[in-house]
């Protein structure tokens, strides 16, 4: 008895098949092959940035075991089969190794990191570990649900360092998304370079404080900022590119755009003066619609843009260009009233949504004509949008649905599943402060995009992606907390068949998630584990939450 317990102790244990997000077809058998100072192969017909992703799988193999793999046959094999979809890989591992086949870069990316995920955590640090480093023998088919696999960042009402959106990358690797949604410009800094007018970095990218917490008269009186040089931004495509992320970068209009209007008071409806915001909220003040030194500003801004993001998408923005409670400029402005003369729209509630709609077809045709899309929030939907566009839908899903349901692509956004700014328990008062709502993990899984839309308009679906905005995210370790581990649940929604999502075997697979991310060295929230807010204190009662509750407001 001792004899066999010594012996079967001794023969290495894969690691848990924690996958996430789930392979499409998985099959575990008994065994498991060692890669430990392992051969590897790379097929010569890889391109170069597939045998570079692989490169890095092998670095991170040979750090973590603390042994130099070998070149040759008979270990772990990156084979390039074409016939399979870009993003499709296959692994098949056996007593004689394993085989590694896809066609392009991001099926190998994902193979890489489904190999990784396959292994102990460690292979996600930086220094050697002690474990079993064996794969378990599979057969692994895999491919994702939907095309468009975004996570959004604001690193504009907080900045974020180009290293900080290297880490925010890294951690979209592991889990497979595949687009980069970065919301560059708002009211409260412009952080995007653009030559043709350096104000935008020498004024709209600092403002002069910020308001404490939703104190709304207050202001902290430090002076706050930052932009990216074009080479950052430059830096960051490639750095993404490289791991299969294509950056999109949004350039917010007509709203949102206060930062610039301090800079370049003549573009809005009133010549100012404007200050960059230092508050929260929808700003009155946003671009003239009647003034063609708009539209030249918009065509230098976006033609800089398109020549550092390579995206056939650019985000134009659209969202929350009126605040009806503090006024619109463009009521009383005698430049956008003739503007409206001249494209013949009548006074009325509608007006403003149709002068909208005209600064959106004009930015539209202009980056049509440059061979880009646009993608704008669902508030260009009001009125009349051009053919071609694509919606973000943000205020719940009907946007999506209803662009949709009119033949308009659409990407779900919708903030009552994937606003991962709003606090993911309900004990407020352990959580660090955050705008509102409350999105646990498991609702964020919960989400299926096709609720609500019939086979046609499901076909307009292009994908799903969370936003992370940062007014109240003053640093990386609560910017992680806020993202993990609600990114790992979102990437089963976009990566997983719907019958293939399962909250319990992802719940049980957040164990080897918590593990990799500690050794990625990531915050991440253990609020769904009964251990509340960053310094993780336990949880109350559920006799405890119901007086706790009871006392509190727990609308918006
Ligand atoms: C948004 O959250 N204003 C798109
Ligand atoms: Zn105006």
């Amino acid at each position: 008895m001792l004899a066999v317990l010594a012996v079967s102790c001794a023969k290495p244990q894969p690691q848990a098949f924690q996958v996430i997000p789930m392979p499409a077809d998985v099959t575990v058998t008994d065994g498991a092959f060692c890669v430990k100072g392992v051969a590897v192969a790379v097929d010569s017909a890889l391109d170069e940035l597939s045998q570079k992703a692989v490169g890095r799988f092998v670095s991170a193999l040979e750090t973590a075991t603390g042994a130099k793999t070998k070149s040759g046959e008979g270990g772990i094999s990156f084979v390039l089969n074409a016939s399979l979809a870009p993003e499709q890989y296959t692994i098949n591992v056996k007593a004689d190794g394993a085989v590694v086949e896809a066609s392009a870069l991001n099926g190998f990316v994902y193979a890489c990191e489904t190999l990784k995920q396959m292994l102990p955590a460690a292979i996600y640090g930086s220094a050697k570990a002690k474990a079993d480093w064996v794969l378990p023998y599979c057969s692994i088919q895999d491919q994702p649900r939907f095309a468009y696999r975004g996570m959004h960042l604001d690193p504009c009402r907080h900045f974020w360092t180009i290293e900080e959106t290297k880490r925010y990358i890294d951690v979209m690797t592991a889990y497979k998304l595949n687009r980069f949604h970065w919301h560059l410009t708002e009211d409260q800094g412009w952080r995007m370079e653009i030559k043709a007018y350096p104000k935008l970095t020498e004024v709209s990218a600092w403002r002069n404080g910020t308001v404490i917490k939703k104190d709304w008269g207050s202001n902290d009186g430090i002076r706050y900022g930052g932009f990216y040089t074009q080479e950052q931004m430059k830096e960051i495509v490639a750095y993404a590119a490289e791991r299969g992320i294509t950056v999109i970068p949004e350039v917010d209009l007509p709203g949102h755009m206060v930062a610039a209007l301090a800079a370049y008071p003549e573009l809005g409806c009133t010549g100012g003066p404007y200050e960059v915001w230092t508050r929260w909220g929808v700003a009155p003040d946003i671009l003239c619609a009647g003034n063609e030194d708009v539209y030249k500003f918009l065509e230098a801004v976006l033609t800089e843009a398109m020549d550092i993001f390579p995206s056939e998408y650019i985000h134009i923005g659209g969202d929350e260009a009126f605040n009806e409670e503090m006024g619109i400029p463009w009521d009383h402005c005698p430049k956008c009233a003739a503007k409206m003369r001249e494209l013949g729209i009548k006074k009325g509630p509608m007006a403003k949504h149709y002068l909208q709609n005209y600064v959106t077809a004009r930015m539209q045709a202009f980056l049509n004509q440059h061979g880009r899309k646009i993608i704008g929030w669902d508030e260009v939907l009001e009125g009349n949008l051009a053919p071609g566009a694509t919606v973000m839908s943000w205020r719940g899903v009907k946007g999506g649905i209803e662009a949709a349901n009119k033949g308009f692509d659409a990407i779900m956004t919708p903030n009552s599943y994937l606003y991962f700014d709003y606090y993911q328990g309900q004990e407020r008062d352990k959580e660090p402060f955050g705008i509102g709502g409350y999105l646990p993990v498991e609702k964020v899984y919960s989400y299926e995009p096709f609720d609500g839309l019939t086979p046609a308009a499901q076909k307009h679906i292009l994908g799903v992606q969370a936003n992370l905005w940062t007014e109240y995210i003053l640093t990386p370790e609560h910017l992680e907390y806020m993202l993990l581990p609600r990114m790992c649940a979102l990437s089963e929604v976009q990566w997983c068949a719907a019958d293939k999502k399962d909250y319990a075997r992802f719940d049980a697979s957040l164990d080897h998630t918590f593990a990799i991310l500690d050794a990625m060295g990531m915050n991440y929230s253990l609020d769904c584990r009964g251990l509340i807010g960053l310094d993780r204190q336990p949880a109350r009662t559920p006799e405890q939450m119901e007086e706790y509750l009871a006392k509190k407001d727990w609308g918006w």
